[in-house]
């Protein structure tokens, strides 16, 4: 195999004089933060080290060798992860005012790349699971109402797989709405290791998606930002170079394209072996898991209802039944046992596993669940209900051009949004611009973790349109 990225930064730089940025000069001299933190490989682009934004060298070899592995026509580099990618591949698979059809639920970067581009959206409702809380798979039967429903709609935004791991048919919604002439984009950010590691599920390029998106960094050994965009065939391919133009930096990180390529090759040489790895530490889990009597940990082989798959890699612990909310329970693994969770919210919390994961990491939390479930006085927690389908008054760039007003939450009930109010994790607004603030949204808004709102820092303020009763 050719010399890595890596390989040339820690080799061919040296006793060069860099008369270029960036301005630490490779050096943590005068700046001994910077020796940890890599500026010894931090360069710009120098003869040699090729060009983001005109890939013909070592990072171009190095795209090729991520759409051999994931199967799709042309790779891109992303360096401000999936985030990017999203707003990029939103902008080159529509046209200003077109309709998009997109989940419900989708990550904040969906929302913001149809206001940018003025779209009209239309939501779909994935199944819900009361017990767990949390979205399930979305319905081909779903999708075919909306698409009866909105004939003009150009664009479909399908998220796969969902940030607690449920997984819908992309291959029959993906053949769906190409039947009606839609591009697809998937946003995959959290399915990086599907479809390129023996034993997962099926990954997103597969289906035929005009567009799929990854973040390396969320499951696979890479660095936090890394991601990658997939096009199906070279016109889009040249439509979302152009637009990655727009939407990446024009000083892509060294150290970030060095980790993707790194990251990239390991999965070539070694990726039979370290899945077949995860696989059997994830087995070993579930297995054990199956003694635990309060905690019900998600598995794909007796699925709730509405779950058509599921990746096997997060371990959702449903928390219904040991009358502790998943909250309490990540506050309880954080403080008593040194364990940080991905996520704990009323009903569920999850433990995201990565390849990057050590031999006890598993056994670990298996053993504080076991332990602190059997100190639990009895009780049941009850089933939540999902949210009411929102009332959009107009579409979200309309109301981002509207003059606002911050108002207590409790006040804006039946007024109309004015912001993206948007619940971490997993990053999803729960109401948008443009929709009528519900009573159901403030009691979701009041339960939620972490929000962050145009009126961030003013606690229990929200934005709505002024004079928009
Ligand atoms: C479903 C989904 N899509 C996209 C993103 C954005 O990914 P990134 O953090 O790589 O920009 C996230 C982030 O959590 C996500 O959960």
């Amino acid at each position: 195999m050719s010399k890595s990225l890596y390989e040339h930064l820690t080799e061919d730089l040296k006793g060069r004089l860099p008369l270029h940025m960036p301005g630490h000069k490779r050096s943590a001299l005068l700046a001994p933060y910077l020796e940890g933190l890599g500026a010894a490989l931090d360069i710009t682009e120098i003869e040699g080290f090729d060009n983001l934004h005109a890939p013909e060298g070592l990072l171009l070899e190095g795209m090729e060798r991520a759409a051999r592995l994931y199967g799709a026509c042309r790779s891109f580099y992303l360096v401000n992860g999936s985030t990017g990618g999203i707003l990029a591949a939103m902008h080159a698979l529509s046209r200003r005012g077109d309709t998009v059809i997109m989940q419900r639920g989708c990550h904040l970067s969906v929302w913001q790349g149809a206001a940018l581009r003025g779209l009209r959206p239309v939501y779909l409702y994935p199944r819900f699971s009361p017990e767990l809380g949390m979205p399930l798979s979305l319905g081909a039967e779903q999708l075919s109402r909306a698409l009866r429903l909105h004939p003009e709609a150009k664009l479909l935004v399908l998220t796969c797989p969902g940030y607690e791991g449920a997984l819908s048919n992309l291959d029959a919604l993906v053949a769906l709405a190409h039947g009606r002439g839609l591009r697809v984009l998937v946003d995959a950010a959290h399915g990086a290791h599907l479809g390129i590691l023996p034993g997962f599920p099926r990954g997103a390029v597969e289906s035929g998606a005009d567009i799929v998106i990854h973040s390396l960094h969320k499951t696979l050994p890479s660095l936090t930002q890394t991601a990658l965009a997939h096009a199906a065939d070279e016109q889009t391919a040249l439509g979302l170079a152009e637009a990655l133009d727009v939407f990446q930096t024009s000083s892509p990180s060294y150290l970030l394209m060095a980790s993707i390529d790194g990251c990239l090759r390991l999965i070539e040489e070694r990726g039979e072996e370290l899945s077949a790895r995860w696989l059997e530490r994830l087995s070993a889990f579930r297995s054990g898991a199956k003694r635990l009597k309060r905690f019900q940990i998600l598995d794909a082989e007796s699925p709730p209802e509405g779950l058509w798959g599921l990746d096997p890699s997060k371990l959702l612990i449903g928390c219904a039944g040991s009358g502790i909310p998943g909250r309490t329970l990540g506050e309880r693994l954080r403080v008593e046992f040194g364990i940080d969770l991905e996520m704990a919210g009323p009903l569920s919390a999850l433990a995201m596993t990565g390849m990057g994961d050590g031999e006890e990491a598993l056994p670990r939390l298996l053993d504080a669940l076991a332990r602190i479930e059997s100190g639990l006085p009895p009780g049941r927690l009850p089933a939540a209900q999902p949210l009411p389908e929102a009332e959009a008054v107009m579409t979200p760039d309309e109301a981002l051009a509207l003059p606002f007003e911050l108002r207590q939450a409790e006040r804006a009930e039946g007024l109309v949004c004015a912001e993206f109010i948007t619940v971490y994790p997993p990053g999803a607004p729960l109401l948008a611009p443009g929709e009528r603030v519900s009573a159901e949204a403030l009691a979701a808004l009041r339960g939620a973790q972490q929000t962050r709102t145009r009126s961030k820092g003013r606690q229990g303020q929200i934005a709505v349109l002024t004079g928009c009763e």
